[in-house]
């Protein structure tokens, strides 16, 4: 059957969308991507959202340049940012990573209470907070910011004495309100699963926005018929606006395996 062979746009602040990527692509293997990773602006965790929403902008129109079907914001930092404002602005299918995690969380509490850990950004942003009082105002929200578990996990530190050393900390507070689901609200957490496991053991069924974005994106190209061609050899591009230090490494642990071929591209002269 012919379909829409358009790719799929993806972006995040660098390359910790690579896990929503990785989960896209192996949901849905005929389609197309193109991923842009902002490694010149990374992180977006400690920025203004003015400017995490500037820099969202820029790569929504560049994707759209590149005649993308759709653009999943990857990023939970630029989602929070960026997402209901470009909604306004663009004219293309944009999901971002925040409303299927707090969807997923509100179906999986059985005691009503979530915690939700992330960037600075995203914490004060609330977004979570507003996503999943929309869906169920009775549960309870309790939100954490661990900007420290984003360079444990670029250090390749996920599964390690150290990680399980801030994760002790990190989530003492949610533990102790009895919260019984975890929000990984950051594309780095997915790789601290085995640690907060080892840390609260059984205490927490964990939210991975990874897997539940690539769900929401199957369901929305089925509803809108805007699935790709029944096995087509699907082209996929990593972009990204700076080649920092260590890219390879911190890449490699983030996809899972070794990242295909890189290509930088400028979009602000
Ligand atoms: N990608 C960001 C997020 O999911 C984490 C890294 C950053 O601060 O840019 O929030």
């Amino acid at each position: 059957m012919t379909g829409d062979d358009r790719p799929i746009g993806v972006f995040d602040s660098g390359v910790g969308g690579l896990t929503v990527l990785r989960a896209i692509r192996e949901r849905l293997p005929d389609e197309p991507t193109v991923y842009v990773g902002d490694l010149l602006h990374f992180p977006y965790g400690p920025r203004f959202q003015s400017e995490v929403r500037t820099f969202s902008f820029d790569i929504i129109r560049y994707l759209q340049s590149r005649d993308v079907k759709m653009v999943v914001i990857a990023c939970n930092t630029a989602t929070a940012a960026a997402l209901n404002q470009a909604r306004e602005v663009f004219d293309l299918p944009l999901i971002g990573v925040i409303g299927p995690g707090a969807q997923a969380a509100v179906e999986s509490t059985r005691k009503g209470l979530v915690g939700v850990i992330s960037t600075e950004g995203t914490a004060l942003s609330q977004e979570y907070l507003h996503a999943i009082k929309e869906l169920d105002p009775m549960v309870g929200v309790y939100q954490k910011a661990c900007p420290e578990l984003v360079e444990i996990v670029e250090s390749g530190d996920a599964d390690t004495p150290r990680a399980e050393r801030a994760l002790e900390r990190d989530l003492a507070e949610i533990a102790r309100m009895g919260a019984d689901v975890l929000v990984l609200g950051c594309t780095h957490y997915p790789l601290l699963k085995p640690a907060i496991e080892r840390v609260y053991p059984g205490a927490f069924q964990l939210v991975d926005s990874a897997q539940t974005t690539a769900g929401m994106v199957e369901r929305r190209l089925d509803h809108a018929r805007m699935r790709a061609s029944d096995g087509a050899q699907p082209r996929h591009e990593l972009l990204v606006t700076a080649v920092p230090d260590r890219f390879n490494e911190v890449a490699d642990i983030l996809f899972g395996e070794k990242v295909p071929e890189i290509r930088e591209i400028n979009l602000w002269d």
